[in-house]
């Protein structure tokens, strides 16, 4: 199977966790400067919320998609919401892609919110999720 692993970040935990997930699947993480230049069966894409949002690089990203994907798996963290899956499903569905219905999240620091998070427990915890997709 062909993985590819997608994120957009901030402050660096969408990258830990993503750096998880390609070392789960053999594959290197990158951001979504980095086109998908070849048909994958799962991309993992990784994403957090700013001000209750999703920030508008994915969604530029997934309008930027030209190659066949099997599916899109997200993955995300946020301070106190419940991460970004909702909003990165409807604009990938919007597109004609397809998304599992099974996303990974994490807590993510900001201030003392969440502080230390994510953490070793939770990169680990987002490789074992990855690993699920491997047939
Ligand atoms: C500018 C900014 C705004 C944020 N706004 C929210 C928010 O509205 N709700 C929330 O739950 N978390 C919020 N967070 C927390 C982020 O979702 C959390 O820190 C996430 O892990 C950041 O991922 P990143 O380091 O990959 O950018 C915000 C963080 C930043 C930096």
């Amino acid at each position: 199977m062909k993985f590819a692993v997608r994120y957009y970040t901030k402050t660096g935990h969408t990258k830990m966790l993503a750096d998880a997930i390609a070392d789960a699947v053999g594959t290197v993480a990158q951001t979504v400067a980095v086109p998908l230049e070849e048909d994958v069966d799962v991309l993992f894409l990784g994403s957090a919320v700013y001000a209750t949002k999703l920030d508008d690089e994915i969604v530029k990203f997934i309008d930027s998609i030209n190659v066949n994907v099997g599916k899109i798996v997200c993955f995300s963290s946020a301070a106190i919401l419940s991460g970004t899956y909702k909003q990165v499903k409807q604009a990938a569905e919007a597109k004609g892609f397809t998304v599992a219905d099974e996303d990974f999240f994490c807590k993510g620091a900001f201030g003392i919110i969440a502080k230390g998070r994510p953490n070793a427990d939770d990169a680990k915890a987002a490789g074992e999720f990855a690993r699920k997709f491997i047939d």
